[in-house]
């Protein structure tokens, strides 16, 4: 393996390894546990929000189980075919995880701030996923890509508020989880999107060739 490929391994072991995470949800009696222990009986019981969760995590674990093998140039250019299928059910997840996330959003533990970090990281979600499915519709491959990275980079954010959360509430908050969780709402993808944008940057400098002095 080259060295330039090794950050790839704690890519995928994250991806993968909270990608599988929704099936907690499906195998374990979730009622007084983890979140679930700070939710209403009325809002565990209501099936609106009960389906939209169970939409949101499952396709969200799709997204991120499936998103990252979407940047291999080798996949891309050794199995075209197979990029397109994977993309599209990378598209649909996406698309139907953030509408069912931006509304239990709107339920979120940690209240307003919660509301807001996640509803705007749903809105931004559905929107990347939206330009980056329309510029390929247009044949723009680079858009498309730059589209893609900033979009899986929220996708991310499920890995991201996975790693901070345990040391925000232990590390710096003396096991209160709420003040956390509130940060942690924006944490978990602001920083997340500027690295997007980093190297969105780099490769255009790699792209475009240095003027001739
Ligand atoms: C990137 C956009 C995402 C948004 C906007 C979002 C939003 C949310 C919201 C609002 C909640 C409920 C929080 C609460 O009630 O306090 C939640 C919980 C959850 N989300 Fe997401 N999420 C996103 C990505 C993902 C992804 C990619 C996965 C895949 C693993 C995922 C899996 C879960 C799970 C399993 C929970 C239950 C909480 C837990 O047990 O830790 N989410 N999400």
């Amino acid at each position: 393996m080259k060295l330039k490929n090794l950050p790839w391994i704690p890519f995928a072991f994250f991806a993968i390894a909270i990608g599988l995470y929704p099936l907690v949800y499906y195998f374990t009696d979730m009622h007084g546990k983890g979140l679930w222990s700070s939710k209403t009986k009325e809002l565990l019981e209501n099936v609106v929000w009960h389906t939209a969760f169970y939409i949101h995590i499952t396709f969200g674990g799709i997204a991120l189980l499936t998103g990252w093998t979407q940047f291999s140039k080798n996949l891309r250019n050794r199995y075209l075919n197979t990029h397109r299928t994977i993309g599209k059910i990378y598209v649909g997840s996406v698309m139907l995880s953030s509408i069912a996330g931006f509304y239990i959003a709107l339920f979120a533990t940690g209240g307003i701030a919660c509301t807001l970090g996640f509803g705007t990281l749903a809105v931004i979600w559905f929107y990347t996923i939206m330009r980056a499915y329309t510029s390929i519709l247009k044949r723009d491959i680079k858009q498309h890509e730059n589209w893609m990275i900033r979009n899986y980079a929220l996708t991310f954010a499920a890995v991201t508020l996975r790693i901070y959360m345990p040391l925000l509430q232990f590390g710096v908050f003396h096991g209160d989880f709420l003040p956390g969780y509130r940060i942690i709402s924006w944490l978990s993808w602001v920083p997340n999107l500027l690295i997007a944008e980093l190297i969105i940057r780099k490769r255009v400098q790699t792209l475009v060739p240095s003027p001739v002095k």
